[in-house]
């Protein structure tokens, strides 16, 4: 079976992505920043590993990429995200922008070694800049760097055999998202993975929504 890596699967959308391949039959490796704790992931049935990572730790991210040195992961998805509540616009931009790449070049030799070769960096609508004049949010400006941070490194991802793009998963019911969102995390893991499954070379270096639709940037 197939393998998936999903960081920043303690709550949220990353746990329902971790149940939903594991589910599947899929190996999953997931990542929390205390493993030790697995909360709701523990119970989970099937193939599901966990590991130790604080996105801002070079430690960690090293380690994470040793864990997997033997093994090709089909499916990379960088889920861990913060919005700008109680942190500081330096902590913020540290862990949706510079986090999401720190972690996914370092796994890139995993993910060519996987025959999925499937990268997916967890964006937001809010961080498009088209089209607007309004100011974004320290939220919305962090995922803005990271979708440009993307756009530069697409290429060279992609001369290499990758698949690589950026998702919005839709307003989803998260702590981060509240009680008022439109979505399940059901429904947003469930149409995240169909988009993945049915991604190609075609799908590569743009911005993608959780249900198929190409998002602006
Ligand atoms: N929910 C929405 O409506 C929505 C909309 C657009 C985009 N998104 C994006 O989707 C992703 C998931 O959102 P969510 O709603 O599921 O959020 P959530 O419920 O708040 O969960 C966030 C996840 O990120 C992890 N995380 C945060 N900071 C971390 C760090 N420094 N190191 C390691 N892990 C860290 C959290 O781990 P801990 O439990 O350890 O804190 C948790 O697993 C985020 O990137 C978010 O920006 C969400």
């Amino acid at each position: 079976m197939p393998t998936a890596m999903i960081i920043g699967a303690s709550r949220g959308i990353g746990l329902e992505l971790a149940r939903q391949y594991a589910a599947a039959g899929w190996r999953v490796h997931a990542t929390t920043r205390t493993p030790a704790q697995p909360g709701k992931l523990g119970p989970l049935s099937g193939d599901i590993n966990l590991h130790e990572l604080e996105v801002r730790n070079a430690g960690h991210i090293a380690a994470l990429a040793k864990a997997v040195a033997s093994e090709g992961i089909d499916v990379f998805i960088h889920n861990a995200g913060v919005s700008n509540r109680r942190l500081s616009r330096d902590e913020v931009m540290q862990i949706n922008a510079e986090a999401p790449i720190a972690v996914t070049q370092a796994l890139l030799p995993a993910v060519e070694r996987g025959a999925g070769k499937k990268i997916v960096l967890m964006t937001s609508q809010l961080g498009a800049r088209y089209g607007s004049s309004r100011r974004l949010s320290t939220y919305g400006e962090s995922k803005a760097v990271l979708n440009d941070m993307f756009r530069e490194l697409a290429p060279a991802w992609g001369q290499a055999g990758l698949i690589a793009i950026v998702m919005h998963p839709g307003w989803v019911r998260t702590d981060m998202g509240g009680a008022a969102a439109s979505l399940s995390v059901e429904e947003s893991a469930r149409g995240m993975r169909q988009v993945i499954d049915g991604l190609t070379p075609a799908h590569h270096g743009r911005f993608w929504t959780w249900d198929g639709r190409e998002h602006a940037w």
